[in-house]
């Protein structure tokens, strides 16, 4: 029996908050709506402190959305909490995510405060936010660099207070995987009740590690991954959604499973760049327009040979149509052959070697031929 990882999705939040991201209260509606057929468990709206463009979007998609939860961010002070708890009113499935840093460094430089009013300070954000929710959400801000026998006593105070999840996030991407899992074992060893609550995993990509950590933290018992479409977010990026997801389902063997329909992970991937600006680069794992193309001779050759050589899942499964053959000047003839074959040109052996001569002339001057370059070839052959 598999165990459920909850997705828990902050594009809307971690991932609006990239500069030029910014989203209006309808295309949030309308990114949120996807969000929900895509399958996501919980879904971050908004800061609603934040500006009362943000308040207003977290009250209409609670009002929009009524499958997953909707979760409204604060910092751990009651006016933040208030804001969030009044934007939630509407929504039927609520969870306010509240918090403060729990590393020295956030302790002393940020908050010019001390362990003590800190875990003090958590408690009665957590008390307080249960005034208006019963599900809250405590992240312990910059957890990646919090001395670890701190982190787990603030963990085990929150919990005592009310918080149902508790996220340890890498705000900075400092972690290296193995520290990060090493960090969430510890708390279920040091925590006494960790058990009692949702352990969440928020990783940032400073290392490009997020992924990496991201799954470290669910093999060592956190159950709720915080992610976003495409990996947007703070400077580097949050863990994206896509690499988490499919890294399990390609890993059944592992044991863990999600209810995201992946069919629906390029089309999302490709609404969210467009409503947010923000371009997929062409080589982005699971979504990237390279994710599936297969360029020069040797993988070509293999991939026509036997889709297995070089794909470990299908592009179908991710809602691409099919995998694509780039022709290029590192194409083989195999990759030719086939291409020819379905334009409709079959040729034998002699032929086909003089027209992979012209092919690379050719490719070597527009860097990738296409149907149109190959049918003009091919005619030419048949003519000669
Ligand atoms: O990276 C972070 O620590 C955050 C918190 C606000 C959850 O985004
Ligand atoms: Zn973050």
């Amino acid at each position: 029996m598999s165990q459920r990882v909850q997705i828990f999705d902050t594009t809307l939040r971690d991932g609006e908050q990239v500069p030029g991201c910014q989203l209006t209260t309808d295309e949030k509606i309308v990114v949120a709506k996807e969000l929900e057929k895509l399958g996501v468990d919980v879904i971050e709206a908004g800061f609603p402190i934040s500006s009362p463009g943000d308040f207003r979007s977290v009250v209409e998609i609670s009002k929009a959305v009524r499958g997953p939860v909707i979760c409204a961010l604060s910092r751990a002070v009651k006016g933040d909490i208030d804001a969030a708890g009044e934007a939630l009113a509407y929504a039927k499935y609520k969870r306010i995510h509240t918090g403060l840093g729990s590393s020295d460094i956030h302790i002393q430089h940020k908050f010019n405060s001390t362990r003590e009013k800190i875990v003090e300070q958590a408690i009665a954000a957590v008390k307080h936010a249960k005034s208006y929710v019963e599900d809250v959400e405590f992240y312990c801000e910059d957890a990646g660099r919090a001395d670890l026998a701190f982190l787990a006593h603030l963990v085990e105070s929150v919990i005592k207070a009310g918080a149902t999840v508790v996220n340890i996030p890498d705000t900075t991407g400092y972690c290296l995987p193995h520290q990060y899992g090493e960090r969430i074992k510890y708390i279920f060893e040091h925590a006494s009740n960790a058990h009692q609550a949702t352990i969440s995993i928020h990783c940032h990509n400073d290392l490009g590690l997020a992924t990496a950590n991201t799954l470290a933290g669910i093999m060592n018992g956190a159950r709720q991954v915080e992610v976003t479409m495409n990996g947007i977010g703070e400077r580097a990026g949050n863990t994206s959604l896509e690499e988490v997801v499919m890294a399990l389902r390609v890993h059944k063997e592992l044991g863990y499973e999600t209810g995201i329909n992946t069919q629906l992970l390029y089309p999302t991937s490709q609404m969210v760049s467009k409503m947010m600006r923000m371009p997929v680069q062409a080589n982005k794992a699971i979504v990237g327009r390279n994710a599936f193309a297969h360029s020069s001779g040797i993988h070509q050759d293999g991939f026509l040979k036997h889709t297995l050589n070089y794909e470990i899942m299908s592009p179908t499964d991710v809602g691409v149509d099919k995998s694509m053959i780039v022709l290029t000047a590192r194409s083989g003839r195999h990759a030719l052959k086939h291409r020819l074959e379905l334009l409709g040109f079959v040729f034998e052996k002699p032929v086909l070697d003089e027209l992979y001569k012209r092919f690379l002339d050719v490719a070597d001057i527009k860097k990738e031929v296409n149907d149109k370059d190959l049918v003009e070839l091919a005619r030419e052959a048949v003519v000669a």
